[in-house]
């Protein structure tokens, strides 16, 4: 009964969801298919962070279609809120599109140039809720007073606003309608490190008030280290790691996670740490390597790894996917 009472509580659940694209290699060939996203599960209660880390092209970006219910994984199964999104119908998918948000890395580009930034906010309760236009108005003011945005920044249109300022307004109106869950694509990326900081604290403060769950997509382990309360490590559309924040920080077991984090500058390094470095490039996600896909760049594969694909298994509470964690981390 644990798996039953721990979905019960669960706001964002996701079961070895899987995406594979199928990509032209030109006339008369047949297909390929990549497999960006292959056999992710996790559980993510109310109030919570889940940071999806990575390197570009292991599937965070299909992850977040997914959960967002932008495009259809190829197979596996996801709930919101203990409602099952595949078989869902039109209503219930209306109402589950309202309870995930998304805010991207360009926030410019889900903004309307031609529409004043009140305006923009005020559409989702428009559209949702019965509230007259007086009342949606006051809403959106106290919204833009909680992302630190002030009154007459409603009269303006996005190209007015800085980069650091156009994405509270994109978290402003992903949180109007007080989502359940909010997945966030590298919202901070683009941003300079001194405004990085501040939306970052925006998201977290947003985040106690409204208790909202957050996925948040990051390849820079710093930030996640300051965002996080669970981490999923993606290799190749696969997780490697997952686990809690501080565990994985202070013992990652995947040579993969080992190799991203020792490649993070700390304050203070840790010595007794091992210093592993990546060889190599990632491999083609249209010719996954067989086995484990990280193999090939890999200081402790052996054999094995090279022939047989480890699954994730529990290994000091927290999940990951190695044949040889435990020689590794012995
Ligand atoms: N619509 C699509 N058609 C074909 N292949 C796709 C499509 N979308 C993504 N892919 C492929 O799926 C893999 C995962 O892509 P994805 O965008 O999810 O990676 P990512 O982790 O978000 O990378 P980045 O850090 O660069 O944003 C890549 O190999 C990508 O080329
Ligand atoms: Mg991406």
């Amino acid at each position: 009964m644990m798996a039953a009472s721990a979905s019960a509580t669960s706001v964002l659940s996701a079961r070895e969801l899987t995406r594979h694209y199928a990509v032209s290699r030109g006339l008369f060939k047949p297909h390929a298919m990549v497999q960006a996203l292959n056999g992710v599960s996790f559980e993510l209660q109310a109030g919570k962070t889940l940071a999806v880390v990575g390197e570009s092209g292991c599937g965070k970006s299909t992850l977040a279609r997914a959960l967002t219910l932008i495009e259809q994984p190829s197979s596996g199964s996801l709930q919101i809120a203990g409602q099952e999104v595949t078989g869902a119908n039109k209503a219930q998918r209306k109402q589950l599109r309202r309870d995930v948000q998304m805010v991207f890395q360009n926030p410019y580009a889900s903004l309307n140039p031609r529409q004043k930034i009140g305006d923009q906010l005020a559409e989702p309760l428009l559209i949702n809720t019965p509230l007259s236009s007086l009342e949606r108005r006051e809403r959106v003011q106290a919204m833009m007073q909680q992302v630190g945005l002030r009154p007459e920044h409603y009269q303006r249109y996005p190209h007015m606003f800085s980069g650091g300022q156009r994405q509270r307004v994109a978290l402003a109106r992903a949180m109007m309608l007080n989502p359940k869950v909010l997945v966030a694509d590298e919202p901070t990326s683009a941003l300079d490190v001194s405004i990085q900081a501040q939306v970052l604290n925006l998201f977290m403060d947003l985040q106690e008030q409204f208790n909202t769950a957050y996925v948040f997509i990051s390849h820079n382990l710093s930030v996640v280290r300051h965002v996080a309360d669970e981490v999923l490590v993606m290799y190749l559309g696969r997780p490697v790691e997952m686990g809690a924040k501080d565990l994985i920080y202070r013992r990652p077991m995947h040579p993969y996670t080992q190799a991203l984090l020792s490649a993070t500058p700390t304050l203070h390094p840790d010595p007794s740490k091992p210093k592993i470095k990546i060889v190599g490039e990632l491999p083609n996600p249209l010719a996954p390597p067989s086995g484990c896909a990280f193999h090939q760049r890999c200081p402790f594969a052996t054999e094995r790894c090279s022939v047989e694909l480890p699954q994730l298994r529990l290994l000091d509470a927290r999940q990951v996917a190695c044949h040889h964690a435990e020689r590794i981390n012995g």
